[in-house]
């Protein structure tokens, strides 16, 4: 059976979570995993880079091009978020250093050249804040509209967010990157945090991940054990940890995991109380184009199974 590979860039953050769904990426035969960007946003964008260079190593994929990007977002200061990732911004496991050079290059310069070099459209993945993809819709309009077949991002929520009451992360560092990027036109797919709070993983599936034997899998269990630890606050009412990014990954593989419903999505970027906010017409009251196709439902159980036969494949 001839399986079609997707072929993907992923502009991540990492983050416990973006080294999970980098490791989707990479142990997935169904995707083709071109180039790495990193952006600020869990941690500094010199912790970031290092996370993407260090997780590929781990990985054993040492030959995926990596360029770092934005150094702020566009126009707020850069906040990060050291209380959930830790001070590496990928604390709770030893990871390798890594035997492998950046790009030359920013993050956009390398998606430039992957989607000049490519022979058919690619996706952007994006999991953390949308700084890099903004700015590459802006520096080359025309490439995008010709190359990029869809963006899929983690971010945002109907409804309540996980770092102002409406505002989710990712949109909340840089509101006016995600307003141009819900506006470019391009097909967009958006896993909200009404999704990615469903996709938790336990604490007995951590467990189990732990015992899987290999060393890559023995590293995952170290990050998902801290990643867990800010997602104990009995506020959240979680019973494990949201793994955020991997839904992206996800969809790409099998998007008969997710229940999704095509609406209006734009942004809020200057409400003194909701800047960031995004905003979802579910009930089509605006009349304004179904830009985004949005995961609101997933099975969770076959979520967890792709992520441990992912993880034992690298034994
Ligand atoms: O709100 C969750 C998002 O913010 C995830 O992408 C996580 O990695 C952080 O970037
Ligand atoms: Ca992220």
């Amino acid at each position: 059976m001839v399986i079609l590979t997707k072929k993907i860039i992923l502009d991540c953050d990492p983050g416990h979570d973006d080294a999970l769904a980098l490791l989707l990426a990479v142990a997935s035969p169904e995707i083709e995993l071109k180039a790495v960007t990193t952006s600020a946003g869990n941690q500094t964008p010199e912790k970031t880079l290092n996370n993407a260079m260090r997780t590929l190593q781990l990985l054993g994929q040492t030959q995926i091009p990596v360029a770092g990007g934005n150094q702020t977002p566009l126009v707020k200061e850069l906040e990060t978020a050291g209380n959930v990732h830790g001070e590496s911004g990928l604390d709770g496991a030893e990871l390798p250093t890594p035997t492998f050079e950046v790009q030359p290059l920013t993050a956009i310069e390398l998606m430039a050249k992957v989607l000049r070099e490519s022979d058919e459209k690619v996706t952007l993945v994006v999991t953390g804040p949308m700084t890099n993809a903004a700015l590459f819709l802006r520096v080359y309009p025309d490439l995008a509209k010709e190359k990029l077949a869809q963006i899929v991002f983690m971010g945002g929520a109907m409804g309540l967010g996980n770092w102002t009451p409406s505002v989710e992360f990712n949109i909340f560092v840089d509101p006016e990157a995600a307003k141009i990027v819900l506006n470019a036109g391009i097909p967009l797919v958006m896993a909200p945090l009404n999704v990615t709070h469903q996709a938790q993983i336990l604490e007995d599936e951590i467990k189990q991940v732990g015992q899987i034997d290999n060393k890559v899998a023995k590293a995952f269990h170290g990050l998902l054990e801290f990643f867990g630890i800010y997602h104990k606050d009995p506020k959240w009412g979680f019973a494990g940890a949201p793994l955020h990014d991997p839904c992206t990954i996800a969809w790409l593989i099998d998007e008969t995991l997710f229940e999704t419903k095509k609406m209006n999505v734009d942004v809020e970027t200057t409400g003194e109380l909701t800047r960031g906010e995004t905003v979802c017409d579910y009930y089509e009251l605006t009349g304004k184009e179904k830009n985004t196709e949005v995961m609101l439902g997933i099975d969770r159980p076959r979520f967890i199974q792709l992520i441990m036969d992912s993880l034992r494949s690298f034994g």
